[in-house]
């Protein structure tokens, strides 16, 4: 019992396979079966093993059923709905309810199931291998919501053409909410946001009295009125009522409404400057912080909802090398196991981590990494940076990234530096 709740837990009777001519063949035989008669019988009696009946909210969707639904008059069969802002829709909470209630399938988790919204330009890129880039970014997103069982959509087409550019995401955001009512949660992430910790979970349980929620620095924001307080390319928004009122009031803001110009005014007198999403959204929250309102609205700075790859990429290697020393003490995050189940070892993690901090300054994996001024896909990166010193940074973030993946494949990049090379890992590395 004790074997596996240990956490310097080494397999003694695995490690003399190393050296087999020490043993008759027939001992390790022995050995062995001895061994896996052991494993499986604390699997039964172990905590960390048990299945626990009472909570399965860390267990993956039951079967959803695809193939019904059923004749029953629900929100789409109504023809003034609409998937624009311009469509208002009201009593959408019972509206969703209602939907739910007739695909009961979809009901378990419908209270916490988050779906992923992202997407770029529908032209080629005119950057350098901008294109690549893109397609890694994605990939690692789809990496992300493979480990946790997450929905994605992205989204390469202008779906309001009175709101080009930064503007695009809040009517991908609303047509999404509308789309999956199935989804309690939308998170948008723009193209070049990057996940590199696969095993973090946003900790939704603390948001359970909001419903925007973006990561940033109250102070900057609220007292010194700096639009870079927050950063509006990761949010998440809860698909209710409030949040369609909210994306409507954000637009209203935007090129595509008659108040532009005024916004452009107003913005330009209290943050300094343009009007585009993002100081849009900081004066949203600025402006009704107090009231019911903004009180739903929580600017978050307990971990990397999103966080600036200037401040994250040069720790890159530290954060490496903690890890593996982690591995090297705790035997049972070395221990090999289907991809389907990584969460089970990102838990396990937990306790190790409990002293890295997290955010600026911690040794914790950065939860999002985002190659904000870099513009890898138009190629008009912000001029303080240099085009390969962003490529370099956004290799150095995907292979730190496609490591955490890959070894549940068999593979390390030994060099974050080099995206081609990979090396199969050993057994029970890193012992
Ligand atoms: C099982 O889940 C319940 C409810 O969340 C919790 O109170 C209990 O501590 C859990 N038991 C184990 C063994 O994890
Ligand atoms: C990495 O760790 C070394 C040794 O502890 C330290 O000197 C260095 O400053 C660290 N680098 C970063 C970027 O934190
Ligand atoms: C890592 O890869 C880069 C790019 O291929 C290369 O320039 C660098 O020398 C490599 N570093 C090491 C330590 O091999």
């Amino acid at each position: 019992m004790v074997v596996f709740s240990h956490a310097n837990w080494r397999k003694p009777t695995i490690r003399t396979l190393d050296r087999p001519s020490i043993f008759l063949a027939g001992a390790v035989t022995a050995l062995l079966f001895l061994w896996a008669f052991f494993f499986l019988s604390t699997l039964d009696s172990n905590p960390i093993f048990k299945n626990n009946n009472s909570c399965k909210c860390n267990q993956p969707d039951p079967a959803f059923d695809l193939q019904s639904d059923p004749p029953v008059t629900t929100f789409y069969d109504d023809p003034s709905f609409g998937y624009t802002i311009d469509k208002r829709i009201k009593n959408w909470d019972h509206k969703r309810k209602l939907w739910l209630d007739v695909h009961p399938s979809f009901e378990p988790k419908s209270k916490d199931r988050v779906f992923i919204v992202t997407g770029s330009k529908s032209t080629p890129c005119k950057g350098p291998a901008g294109d690549h880039y893109l397609l890694r970014f994605y990939r690692n997103k789809v990496d992300y919501c493979r480990i946790h069982g997450y929905d994605i959509f992205y989204n390469n087409v202008l779906l309001d053409p009175e709101m080009p550019s930064c503007w695009a995401k809040i009517a991908a955001v609303r047509a999404a909410m509308v789309a999956h009512p199935e989804a309690e949660w939308i998170w948008w992430l723009d193209e070049d946001a990057v996940f590199t910790d696969m095993e973090y979970k946003i900790p939704f349980h603390k948001y359970k009295d909001y419903n925007f929620v973006v990561h940033g620095w109250p102070k900057e924001v609220y007292e010194k009125k700096s639009w870079l307080g927050l950063n509006a390319g990761s949010f998440l928004i809860r698909n209710c009522q409030w949040s369609l009122d909210f994306l409507e009031s954000w637009a209203d803001m935007g090129p595509r409404s008659e108040n532009y110009e005024k916004w452009a005014g107003v913005l330009s007198n209290v943050f300094k400057h343009e009007n585009d999403d993002q100081t849009a959204l900081a004066y949203l929250l600025l402006k009704d912080h107090e009231k019911w309102y903004g009180k739903k609205m929580l600017i978050e700075t307990g971990y990397y909802l999103e966080g600036y790859w200037v401040l994250i990429v040069d720790t890159l290697k530290n954060i490496t090398e903690r890890y593996l020393e982690i591995e090297t003490r705790a035997g049972m995050l070395r221990r090999r196991h289907a991809e389907m189940v990584s969460e089970r070892y990102g838990l396990l993690r937990e306790p190790s981590l409990k002293d890295a901090g997290n955010e600026y300054g911690s040794w914790r994996r950065p939860f999002v990494t985002h190659f904000a001024g870099c513009q890898p896909c138009n190629g008009k990166h912000n001029p303080v940076f240099t085009a390969k010193g962003c490529r370099n940074a956004m290799n150095k973030a995907l292979n730190f990234a496609d490591n955490q993946v890959l070894r549940n494949y068999g593979f390390v990049h030994r060099n974050l530096s080099d995206s081609s090379v990979v090396s199969p890992l050993p057994f029970d590395y890193p012992a």
